[in-house]
């Protein structure tokens, strides 16, 4: 069973207060990019994890772990679990979304670890795992997963895995700048709540952003990129200066909205049409503020089956 499935950006990332339990109460406004994973499951002794860069993808794989600790791994023994089989596959990642980039292409590979393995042991035409089931399996696994097998563009609250789809209108085109080197997200809101304290000022419940949902429900680019925010931009600003560089040579480059990727530290920008973005791309290149720099569209769908394993074959 091979799974393709998305890399996202918070359209809208209100962090709240930081919670007992050690998250964030969140507003996040989810945006599946056409910039995707994939993941093969198939029958073998025990379980394994081999990880590879897409063909002709910039990502650097080096930190993706290939033991049990990957989320893959961990989502493929929790639906194992839940159907009572043993967690004996052997699972292969093609990673094209940058590690650690605040892209959730962790959750994103998590996401389609639960989908490939519930294909791969649930009985098809009885199935004991539903949709909702794996959407509840993938928020135990981290709060960006349920959003990776839902896609498309939705508000997430709580710890940003409680999802309803939003309204949107036509099809965005971004470029994203991939930095060289991660930034690890819990250091990232660490470092959110150490500013904050610094400040001293009480930090508001979040709330969704009225002008941004109506931005997306009329398609109206200019107004969506005026409406783009992120919490968490201060924080990989912080930890990352290189990256106010980045971000404002995208801005006085033209593009309708600038900003950090989630924790970061991938930068997107916004593009008017999909020439827009053609040409955004080679102007950022030129002026050298990353390492490698992509384009991709959205909304698009999660997770989705896409071949047999025999697709990996090719
Ligand atoms: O849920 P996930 O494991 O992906 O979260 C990674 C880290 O991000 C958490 O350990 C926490 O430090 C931070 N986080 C948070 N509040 C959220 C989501 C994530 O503080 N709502």
């Amino acid at each position: 069973m091979s799974v393709r499935v998305p890399a996202k950006v918070n359209l809208q990332l209100a962090v709240g207060p930081l919670r007992d339990d050690g998250y964030h109460e969140l507003v996040s406004v989810f945006h599946a990019v056409s910039l995707f994973d994939e993941v093969s499951a198939a029958p073998a002794e025990r379980l394994t994890v081999a990880v590879e860069a897409a063909p002709g993808s910039v990502t650097a794989i080096d930190g993706v772990p290939t033991t049990g600790d990957n989320l893959a791994a961990r989502a493929a023994r929790l639906v194992a679990a839940q159907l009572g089989v043993d967690p004996a596959v052997a699972l292969r990642i093609r990673k094209a979304i940058p590690v650690a980039g605040g892209m959730a292409g962790g959750s994103a590979d998590a996401a389609a670890a639960l989908v490939a393995c519930a294909r791969l042991w649930d009985d098809p035409d009885d199935p004991a795992l539903t949709r909702d089931d794996l959407m509840e399996l993938g928020a135990e696994l981290g709060s960006d997963v349920p959003f990776a097998l839902l896609g498309g563009t939705a508000v997430g609250v709580g710890r940003g895995e409680r999802l309803t789809p939003a309204l949107t209108r036509g099809t965005f085109h971004w470029v994203f700048a991939i930095a060289d080197g991660g930034l690890s997200t819990p250091a990232v809101y660490a470092e959110c709540d150490r500013l904050r304290d610094a400040a001293g000022r009480p930090v508001p419940e979040p709330g969704v952003s009225a002008g941004l949902m109506a931005a997306l429900a009329t398609g109206d680019v200019d107004a969506l990129g005026a409406e783009l925010v992120n919490d968490l931009q201060p924080a990989a600003l912080s930890l990352r200066p290189s990256l106010r560089r980045t971000v404002d040579a995208g801005r006085d480059l033209g593009a309708l909205g600038a900003l950090v990727s989630g924790s970061g530290p991938t930068c997107a920008f916004l593009a008017g049409t999909a020439d827009h973005a053609a040409t955004l791309a080679t102007e950022l290149a030129a002026a050298n503020v990353a390492e490698h720099l992509l384009r991709a569209s959205g909304p698009v769908p999660g997770a989705v089956l896409i071949a047999s394993p025999a697709h990996f074959a090719r």
